[in-house]
């Protein structure tokens, strides 16, 4: 019998326990052992709960639980970097096996709580602190072993995503999706993180740690969310052949690491423009299997649940994929800058209607190098403005930021102008 701790018993912890419940004879044929939630905790005890409580007990003391020498492993499902680094830092020096759903505290604490584990002889486990359900992590860890990883590219956070399905196909608001994307219990408890790229930035930095064998590198994330793309933007994309989707994105090239999460336009004919809703999907480079796509749910009760049951019966079994133990063997990669980063990019300007202005700002391009390879310009509004897209050659991001300064210092151009990564995924 291995006795359960969870801290946290919201949509990922009431989860696990609807999970362990219902597959429980296979969960126990697979692990060899029963298993059984001993304690759980919470802040308001009396709530309502998604799974039931009756065979286990209810605190609002959560270091009563990492400090209950008959608890074997706890379950960090409650979030945030406070207390719950706090609690996961007392259950490792306790010797007790840690599994999280965490990502912003692997993101940010993760090399020191990995170092701690280690210190401890236990395993800090966060499989389904990536792309919920998509056992990405074990694929990384186990399946692609042979491989040097070139890429990782994908859509990592399920709020997001549904947003900007939502907006495209139905035309909805962006703030009535984002509501029921909480209501659906998707959104962090703080939901800037989603919709400002925090989040997916998070998960970017453990891919790309395990992706090519270096330290978790958070602050070296170049992030942006899709706070400010708009229907108009959602409109074009679709007009030019392109769907609009927030990617993570990590490359090594020439021994150097670039990580990005940003909107991103990708031709409609890729696999990964079709993954919509709250579904994530990733998509890995390796230099031996070549590309390989991996799909599933990435946010939700359940899904995430069988993510964290995996990483449980793989510590009960002693098989381990994503072994701390040989985590402090990797290596400090430099990061590339982003200035040096080369795109494709998706220009929006609003210009007043006057001859000579199309002609101008391609002219400003074309002085930076940068041509153009596709234009669209929409009927002219009532304040006379002319809504125009234009998609440019690769070019190196510096390149492009300079001229659109210049562009923009015209008194033609009415709004900031919009700029967006196009990535063909080659
Ligand atoms: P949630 O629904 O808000 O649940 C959080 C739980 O933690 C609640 O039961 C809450 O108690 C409890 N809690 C919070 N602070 C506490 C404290 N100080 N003491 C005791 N209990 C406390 O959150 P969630 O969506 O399950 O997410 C949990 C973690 O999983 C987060 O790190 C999140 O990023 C990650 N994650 C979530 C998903 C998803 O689809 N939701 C997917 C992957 C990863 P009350 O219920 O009493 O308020
Ligand atoms: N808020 C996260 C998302 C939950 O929407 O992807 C899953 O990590």
């Amino acid at each position: 019998m291995v006795n359960i701790g969870i801290l946290g018993l919201g949509t990922v912890g009431g989860g696990v326990v609807n999970v362990l419940t219902k597959n429980q004879a296979e969960i126990t044929r697979r692990s060899g052992t029963n298993i059984k939630v001993t304690h759980a905790a919470v802040r308001d005890i009396n709530q309502e709960r998604i799974c039931p409580t009756d065979n286990l007990e209810l605190t609002q003391d959560p270091f009563s639980i990492v400090n209950n020498d008959n608890i074997d492993i706890v379950l960090e499902l409650m979030g945030g970097t406070g207390i719950a680094k706090e609690l996961t830092e007392q259950a490792l020096k306790n010797g007790k096996h840690v599994i999280t759903a965490n990502k912003a505290l692997i993101a940010t604490d993760g090399n020191d709580l990995l170092a701690l584990a280690k210190e401890n002889n236990v395993h800090l486990l966060f499989e389904a602190a990536v792309a919920g359900g998509i056992p990405i992590l074990k694929s990384l860890e186990q399946g692609l072993s042979a491989n040097q990883i070139e890429m990782v590219a994908g859509i990592i956070n399920g709020t997001s995503n549904f947003i900007l399905t939502e907006m495209r196909d139905k035309g909805r608001d962006f703030d009535d999706v984002l509501k029921e994307a909480q209501a659906l219990g998707y959104a962090e408890a703080d939901p800037t993180f989603d919709v400002e790229g925090i989040d997916a930035a998070h998960k970017l930095a453990i891919l790309a740690s395990i992706a090519f064998g270096c330290e978790l590198q958070f602050d070296k994330v170049s992030t942006e969310g899709i706070s400010q793309i708009q229907g108009e933007d959602v409109a074009f994309a679709t007009e030019l052949g392109y769907s609009i989707k927030h990617l993570g994105i990590a490359k090594k090239i020439d021994g150097k690491i670039q990580m990005r999460v940003h909107p991103t336009l990708i031709p409609k004919t890729r696999l990964l423009a079709n993954v919509d809703g709250v579904m994530n999907a990733v998509l890995v480079k390796g230099n031996a299997v070549g590309p390989t796509l991996y799909y599933g749910a990435g946010a939700g009760d359940e899904a995430t649940a069988s993510a964290v049951i995996a990483d449980l019966i793989d510590i009960i079994k002693g098989t381990v994929s994503n072994d701390v133990l040989g985590w402090q063997s990797f290596e400090s990669i430099p990061c590339q800058s982003n200035d040096s980063i080369e795109s494709i990019f998706y220009l929006r300007l609003l210009a007043s209607d006057e001859p000579g202005v199309l002609s101008d700002i391609t002219s400003i391009l074309a002085n930076h190098n940068i041509s153009v390879e596709a234009v669209v310009q929409k009927q002219v509004d009532e304040q006379n403005n002319a809504h125009i897209a234009i998609i440019t050659n690769k070019v190196k991001t510096i390149e492009l930021n300079t001229a659109v300064e210049e562009i923009q210092k015209n008194n033609f151009i009415q709004e900031t102008v919009k700029i967006i990564h196009i990535e063909t995924l080659d």
